[in-house]
């Protein structure tokens, strides 16, 4: 209902009246002045006027359907949005509905208390000052499987950047570096049963107007927000949903035919990592080697001094530049 309300404040540029709004929904006058006043807390500008009615005049910098649906060109990514103002992690609230949404589904929050990382690590999400969001999907397929839908997740957030005139790199397989520094990362977590995914949650944070005193000294060398590479402000509406648009451009052929060809064009092209020399840590062990590139199957193909090739499958390593460029 208040969904619909928005919906039709914005497609009226001139004063709608109560008395039209409350027809159409088949609700008292009391009750629509009851949904503008929530709006309004929301920090949407409605004006209005005796026997006249209600104008819209400025929509808030919130991730709701209502507020990206007109960048979003998808069939079924983002159409369902769960909007928090806060939760402790987008992947944990994730995780426990994701048995009763379908697929496609998003949890978006303007700030996490407690966001995740990969590696058992943190993510810094406050209020506003980013994207968090955690997609749920549901393919029908193995397991082994999981790590190319990652790639599909890197790519599809250095396409939406591309889109917005910004132009970053995957360090592969999940990490969008502007400047040597992580702009965004990925947590991709699964539920499987009898050797088929049951659901997967795809966590994505994009730090957009993060500033020094968000982050720790340790991470402020680190990690860098759009803002910074800009110069200025950045849509999130805009962003979030181009990220969807690509998501599920490159998602489509995947779950119809396997076919990943797409995302690895785009993790190759976008690659900042081939022709580098790299450190492969492991759980007990740490070796250097070249990266030589990625292969059809989305593995980072890397040759070692002794002249062995090594294929590493996602999730198995993390990877360290030599000279600090590239740490995560
Ligand atoms: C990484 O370590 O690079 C992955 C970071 C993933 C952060 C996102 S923010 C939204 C979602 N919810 C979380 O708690 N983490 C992911």
């Amino acid at each position: 209902m208040k969904a619909d309300i928005v919906r039709l404040l914005k497609s009226n540029n001139d004063f709608i009246s109560g008395e039209d709004i409350s027809q159409k929904f088949g609700v008292s006058r009391s009750a629509i002045w009851k949904y503008m006043n929530i709006l309004r807390e929301e920090g949407y500008e409605i004006e209005s006027v005796p026997r006249r009615g209600y104008r819209l005049i400025h929509s808030p910098d919130i991730l709701t359907l209502e507020e990206i649906e007109e960048y979003l060109n998808t069939d079924f990514i983002g159409r369902n949005i769960l909007y928090y103002n806060s939760l402790s992690s987008t992947n944990t609230e994730a995780k426990e509905v994701a048995k009763k949404v379908e697929e496609g589904t998003i949890v978006v929050a303007e700030e996490q208390t407690k966001g995740r990382g990969r590696l058992g690590r943190g993510w810094v999400s406050p209020k506003g000052k980013g994207i968090w969001m955690s997609l749920i999907l549901k393919p029908k397929m193995s397991p082994l499987k999981v790590a190319k839908i990652t790639l599909i997740g890197a790519a599809a957030v250095n396409l939406a950047l591309k889109d917005m005139g910004i132009r970053s790199y995957i360090k592969w397989p999940n990490d969008i570096i502007i400047d040597n520094r992580k702009v965004s990362g990925i947590l991709t977590e699964m539920n499987c049963e009898l050797n088929m995914i049951s659901h997967v949650i795809m966590g994505m944070g994009i730090n957009i107007g993060l500033d020094k005193r968000d982050l720790s000294n340790q991470l402020a060398d680190k990690a860098i927000s759009l803002r910074e590479v800009v110069g200025g402000r950045v849509d999130r509406k805009k962003l979030l949903a181009y990220v969807l648009n690509r998501f599920e451009e490159l998602y489509i052929p995947f779950i119809r035919d396997g076919d990943i060809s797409r995302t690895i064009e785009i993790s190759r092209q976008a690659s900042n990592l081939t022709g580098k020399d790299v450190r492969i840590i492991g759980s007990h062990t740490e070796k250097i080697g070249r990266v030589l590139t990625i292969d059809d199957e989305g593995q980072l193909v890397v040759e070692y001094d002794d002249g062995n090739i090594e294929k590493i499958f996602s999730g198995e390593v993390s990877i360290r530049g030599l000279r600090g460029y590239m740490d995560n």
